[in-house]
């Protein structure tokens, strides 16, 4: 089977760039599983309910998020569904190590219409990030409740060496780990030794003249003055990055992996 996993969203260009190129590339490679990252859908800073239901009519299973879940508030109540649920608010993910008790879930498990089980797992980071519960072992034992061998792991994290750890951490238990937050795609993707297929950071889709997804003039004037200003999303330049991988779907194993980057 094969499985599609798109960088994070930055804003309207983003969201049309993925728009632009997602249907061809899903029949091109004959994609069974989408799953998106979407922290960055709303102008650059969270995502809505309107702008995930947008997502998901673009054909996405799961989106998956980071330290940007909660910008913008109206995702609370959205993601604030039973665990045994299979509503498009239970398939918004926030990582899972996050603090217990904060709305949503880390985890999918579900079935594709082929029957075929599959699961996501949304992890971040703790190098370089806002604190949180220790993603390694966070891991283990929510791998352990998991029937499904097909499972996509995405990993926001800013430290390339906490990205690279955990892909070997999970070597032979999940089908992938993938990196994002960075939004600077990664020339590392590999299929590790035990099966498992691999990349540090998948990349944005958003306007690529910026500083990762924001208007270079904003940002140059904080690294300038360090004055405080309103982030603007950029639109120049929009490209998508995404990453496919080819598993078997009884076992879970990744057979392929391969880079996409498409602009205008
Ligand atoms: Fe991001
Ligand atoms: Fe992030």
């Amino acid at each position: 089977m094969n499985i599609l996993f798109v960088g994070d969203i930055f804003g309207s260009a983003g969201r049309h760039i993925v728009r632009e190129h997602l249907p061809h590339v899903m029949e091109t490679n004959e994609v069974d599983l989408l799953v998106i990252n979407g922290e960055n859908a709303a102008g650059g800073f969270g995502i809505t309910p309107s702008i995930a239901e947008e997502i998901f009519d673009m054909g996405a299973h799961v989106i998956t998020t980071g330290n940007h879940i909660w910008d913008k508030k109206e995702i609370f109540e959205y993601m604030a569904v039973p665990a045994d649920s299979h509503t498009r608010g239970r398939r918004v993910l926030r990582p899972a190590n996050f603090a217990a008790g904060t709305p949503g879930f880390g985890v999918y498990q579900g079935e594709l219409p082929t029957g075929q089980p599959y699961a996501v797992l949304n992890l971040q980071g703790r190098v370089f990030m806002s604190s949180c519960d220790d993603p390694f072992r966070m891991a283990d034992a929510l791998l352990a409740k998991l029937s499904a061998k097909v499972i996509l792991v995405d990993f926001h994290g800013e430290a390339t060496s906490e990205k690279v750890a955990l892909g070997w951490y999970l070597d032979g238990r999940v089908t992938a780990v993938l990196g994002t937050h960075t939004h600077v795609p990664t020339a590392d993707e590999r299929l590790l030794h035990n099966g498992t297929a691999y990349q540090t950071d998948v990349g944005m889709c958003g306007a690529f003249d910026s500083v990762i997804g924001v208007e270079t003039e904003l940002v140059l004037h904080r690294f300038l003055t360090g004055m405080p200003g309103k982030f603007e999303p950029a639109k120049a330049n929009p490209k998508m990055c995404a990453t496919l991988i080819a598993c078997n779907g009884a076992t879970g194993r990744a057979t392929a992996i391969q880079r996409i980057m498409l602009g205008e």
